[in-house]
């Protein structure tokens, strides 16, 4: 007799508990009830609290304060090592336990953290090998966090030891809800450890993927400067060498280091299944860096957990010298959310940590304008999180992190946001568990690829080229056109879309051409642009004319690619795509067709008149090749255009500024009207809505204050 599923053993459990009426932990009741209905479950509105960094003696007040703020739970301990294993094998436990009893006296569920990402001072002291060696060879140092090395096995061993303590202590207290394994893995000084244990756990995931020397040679191309290697233990870690990496072989290290992540906490989490089968399970990262592939690391995972400050990403960009996107830092935010949605192919994902004030370490954000805070988490429900953890409850006066303000201030007075959070908690909860755990509906996808992502980083072309910049720039296009965009990988379901869009797809398997030409023949529309199908999955260039495997879906052959630097370039729209001359960026792809008919040409230098924007048609779809890095005015043009060509509508028109996105449950849908500017905005609607948020009704039009949300029902 197989053992049953999580899933079934909650469901079950739950059909058996609400006949006996015992209450179930939240989670519970959740997985029963989305497994049940698509009502789903109970929502996790809660704050993340340092016990371990309050005086004892303000426990008992924080927690009334924070049941006050109708919070369902915290999460703690995420950073408490020190105080959990003051010695090696010596465990303290006693505070946590009080902390939690107090917690959940007064109704507040806890989400405990494994605190693997900061190991205590006496385990750096003993165990220094297990200090990360970043990119230059140089060996991190202790006194931060996130500075060990994924693959050092004590350091594995000590941080599960730790956990299954933690675990044997509180599998079954009361309160306790589930877990947080470490935290941002994604996150660090250094994203990759270039260490003697990561070199030989590299060797051993080498010795699965090729099996034989032979398969890896060949993949990789190693006869290129006489790098044949004749036994996996002379394989290196693509540290400094006089001359670049094998693309080969740095391309399969950035997915060696991925595996080591994912691999680090699929440990504790199987720990965690055995020891504590009623709790959920996750962990936190933030959204846009490509150090770990996001699908693999949730794959095992109960669900998605982000981490989202908009004023403090506002503020990197900033400082970091970036321009902000046209669509503004919201739609940057936005692409986080629909990637944290994606990574669990479209299951509502919580925020573990939101901004609640100003934020930021040596540097900060300012204090949030009245409403954004408001706005920012409605911002994460309107894009499918079901649960919201604002960061953090007081603010620190010491360590790190004094400046990242929490919801009290620093002498525990009320933060500029206290009311505005409680409102917006009491606003979620009458909400309730239909739409928190309905599904967002999206029309449109955008290809989100790690490989093509690592790959172009290791060979760019252009120095100024860069994956992530792409795709955001592509989704901030795309965006505006308010038409939900599920954020995909390369190898996914095409069908439930009418248009694909693949920026920079670098990379190409012959699982994903097969999926793109069965999508275009059944009448989508794929829209992709310059360096498409280069390099096959060891990172070798195709050995056929550009762009390989997808010559005959785009219609055209690639005669060159040019990296723009002095010599600029621009381009001339055909009527299809009517409109100002568009400025060429970074590249060129000078396109032949081939059956593709022409919607732009280059108007400059040597490839003046021939091809730079191609649609092909394939059975009852099309292919769009943009050989152009265009300027962002004619990208958004062109993307939204092709858009409508696909039949994609936004559900309301809306002014810029406004977005809109759409959950669904059944027969019921939601629309989700956020204003993202200071100034009111009204907005036409075409019958009369219920406002979920107020209990009125709109006819005619409804009108959005500053910063200000509508959760509009069809009446
Ligand atoms: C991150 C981390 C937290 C804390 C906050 C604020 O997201 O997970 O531990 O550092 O940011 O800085
Ligand atoms: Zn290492």
């Amino acid at each position: 007799m197989t053992s049953p599923t999580r899933r079934e053993f909650l469901g079950g459990a739950f059909v058996l508990m609400s006949a006996a009426s015992i209450r179930l932990p939240l989670w519970a009741r959740a997985v029963a009830n989305v497994a049940a209905a698509p009502s789903g479950g109970q929502i996790l509105l809660g704050v993340d609290y340092y016990p371990d960094q309050t005086p004892e003696a303000l426990w008992e007040e924080d927690s009334r304060m924070m049941s006050d703020m109708g919070f369902t739970n915290v999460r703690i301990a995420e950073f408490a090592w020190a105080l959990m294993e003051p010695s090696e094998g010596k465990f303290e436990f006693g505070w946590l336990h009080r902390a939690i009893q107090i917690l959940h006296k007064h109704n507040i569920g806890v989400i405990l953290g494994t605190p693997s990402a900061a190991p205590p001072p006496w385990l750096s002291a003993k165990y220094p090998d297990i200090f990360e060696v970043n990119a230059q060879g140089q060996r991190l140092r202790p006194g931060g966090r996130r500075f060990t090395c994924p693959t050092n096995p004590v350091y594995r061993k000590l941080s599960l030891v730790i956990a299954t303590q933690m675990a044997k202590k509180f599998g079954e207290t009361e309160g306790v809800i589930g877990w947080q394994i470490d935290n941002e893995l994604t996150l660090g000084s250094s994203l990759r450890c270039y260490c003697n244990f990561c070199q030989v756990g590299f060797q051993n995931w080498l010795r699965t993927r090729y099996s034989t020397l032979d398969n890896l040679n060949q993949s990789w191309g190693t006869v290129f400067w006489s790098q044949t290697y004749s036994d996996f233990s002379q394989i290196p870690v693509p540290l400094l060498s006089g001359g670049d990496p094998n693309p080969g072989l740095a391309l399969d290290y950035d997915r060696y280091q991925s595996y080591a992540n994912t691999s680090f906490t699929e440990e504790q989490l199987a720990m965690l299944r055995q020891m504590c089968p009623t709790h959920f399970v996750t962990t936190n990262n933030v959204g846009l860096v490509d150090t770990i592939d996001m699908r693999d690391l949730y794959a095992k995972l109960d669900f998605a957990a982000f981490d989202n400050y908009p004023g403090f990403f506002d503020m990197l960009t900033a400082q970091e010298g970036k321009s902000p996107l046209p669509e503004g830092i919201a739609s940057t935010i936005s692409l986080g959310h629909d990637l944290a949605r994606s990574v669990k192919g479209g299951e509502p994902f919580m925020i573990m940590e939101e901004q609640s004030g100003k934020a930021g370490q040596k540097t900060f954000a300012p204090q949030p304008e009245t409403g954004q805070v408001r706005l920012w988490t409605y911002q994460g429900v309107a894009h499918g999180a079901m649960g919201i953890n604002y960061f953090r409850w007081d603010t620190a006066t010491f360590g790190a992190e004094q400046y990242w303000h929490g919801i009290l201030n620093h002498d525990r007075s009320k933060s500029p946001a206290y009311e505005e959070i409680r409102q917006t908690v009491k606003e979620l909860k009458a909400l309730g568990q239909e739409v928190l755990y309905s599904q967002y509906a999206a029309q449109t996808a955008l290809v989100f690829d790690y490989d093509c992502s690592w790959a172009v980083k290791i060979q760019p072309g252009h120095y100024a080229l860069d994956y992530m910049t792409q795709v955001t720039s592509w989704y901030g296009a795309i965006s505006a056109s308010h038409t939900g965009i599920d954020v995909i990988a390369p190898e996914a379901d095409l069908s439930p879309y009418k248009i694909v869009f693949a920026p920079l797809a670098y990379l190409m398997s012959e699982k994903q051409a097969a999926k793109i030409k069965s999508f275009v023949q059944a009448g989508g529309m794929f829209v992709t642009n310059f360096r498409l199908g280069v390099k096959t999955e060891s990172s070798q260039i195709v050995r056929t004319p550009l762009p390989g495997l997808l010559r005959d879906v785009m219609g055209v052959t690639v005669a060159d690619y040019i990296p723009i630097y002095s010599a600029k370039n621009a381009v001339k729209f055909a009527p299809g795509l009517a409109g100002p001359d568009g400025e060429c960026g970074l590249w060129t792809d000078i396109l032949q067709p081939t059956g593709a008919e022409v919607l732009a040409s280059y108007t400059k230098g040597s490839h003046a008149g021939e091809a730079a924007i191609t649609m092909n048609t394939v059975g009852s779809g099309k292919a769009v090749y943009i050989g152009a890095d265009l300027d962002a005015a004619s990208l958004a043009r062109v993307l939204r255009t092709l858009s409508g060509l696909a039949g994609v509508k936004p559900p309301l028109e809306v002014p810029p500024g406004i977005e809109l996105t759409v959950r669904r449950a059944g027969d019921k849908q939601w629309i989700f009207v956020l204003n993202h500017t200071s100034v009111s905005q009204s907005v036409s609607i075409p019958k009369t809505f219920t406002d979920l948020l107020t209990g009125g009704t709109h006819t005619g039009k409804v009108d959005v204050s500053g910063y200000g949300v509508r959760v509009l029902q069809g009446a």
